[in-house]
């Protein structure tokens, strides 16, 4: 589409950004809609990030993405939050709305769109969570809005995982683990067990969970790794016949729920769900 001055803007803030799928779901997605809007890319440094979002403001934009390293530190720079984007203190959509800017998170909305695709359903489920930084903080929120019974949280570093276990103080059953031998027992207990670390994007990583331990009693086995497409964790558990997800369709899924966000337009899923399986040649 032939950009003009009436061409709407938004886009992506992350340090690095080049490997950014992003752009190619959303320039598809407003191409489908007619929509004369561009979605851009844009490396913003740290120390740049205040003068950014400021931006958003001075140019007219109409909000964007925040991505890694910016997603806690760009919530001083707002004028309202939603009440999700502020119980967890982080932020991937900005919208512009009149003279605000307004922070939402749809992170872990987008995750349980993407269950939900997968037919993988919580209510009454016991939920084993590897990791407890930003990704599980906003995963833990929906998880306990989804009806699960019981979170198990199992982390490296233990003391994260009490610090995120006393955030949600008094909104659910949490338990706290530490990667011992505990986390066996935890794996026989659990329906679907999430991995929210990093651990598993190289293939060499050594796993959290050991292909021993994984029962084939478990429902699901969910990555939000997506690049490789299948983790190592993912493959131990689909040849063990348990049901696997990875993390294209929550990206698919929390980018659908910005697009709406902007444009207050149902998001075209499926031409959003081809531009990123072309994306990573799947
Ligand atoms: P994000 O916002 O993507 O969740 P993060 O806040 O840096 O990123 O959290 C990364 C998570 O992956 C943490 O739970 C981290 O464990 P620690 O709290 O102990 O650092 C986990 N993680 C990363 N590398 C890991 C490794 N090699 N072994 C175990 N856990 C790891």
């Amino acid at each position: 589409m032939k950009k003009n001055g009436s061409t709407k803007i938004t886009g992506i803030l992350g340090y690095p950004i080049e490997h950014t799928a992003s752009p190619c779901m959303h320039n598809a997605a407003f191409k489908a809609l007619k929509l004369d809007w561009e979605y851009i890319p844009f490396e913003v440094k740290p120390q740049q990030l205040k003068l950014a979002i400021k931006s958003i403001m001075s140019l007219g934009m109409q909000g964007v993405n925040v991505t890694i390293p910016h997603k806690k530190a760009v919530v001083p720079f707002l004028d309202e939050l939603s009440d999700e984007a502020e119980f967890i203190g982080a932020v991937n959509t900005i919208v512009r709305k009149g003279n605000k800017l307004i922070g939402y998170n749809t992170d872990g909305e987008g995750f349980i769109k993407a269950l939900e695709e997968e037919k993988i359903s919580l209510a009454g489920k016991n939920v084993l969570v590897l990791g407890a930084g930003g990704a599980a903080n906003g995963i833990i929120y929906q998880l306990l809005l989804g009806g699960a019974k019981r979170i198990t949280i199992a982390n490296r570093t233990i003391e994260k995982a009490k610090a995120l276990g006393k955030h949600f103080k008094g909104k659910g059953n949490i338990e706290i683990l530490p990667l011992d031998n505990s986390l066996k027992s935890a794996i026989k207990d659990a329906d679907i067990l999430i991995n929210t670390t990093s651990l598993g994007m190289k293939d060499a990583d050594v796993l959290l969970v050991d292909k021993n331990s994984l029962p084939k009693s478990l429902e699901a086995v969910v990555d939000i790794i997506y690049n490789p497409p299948e983790t190592k964790l993912l493959r131990i558990a689909k040849k063990k016949g348990i049901k696997t997800m990875n993390g294209l369709s929550m990206l698919l899924h929390q980018g659908a729920l910005s697009f709406e966000l902007w444009t207050g337009k149902k998001a075209p899923i499926e031409v959003m769900r081809k531009a990123l399986c072309q994306q990573f040649k799947m």
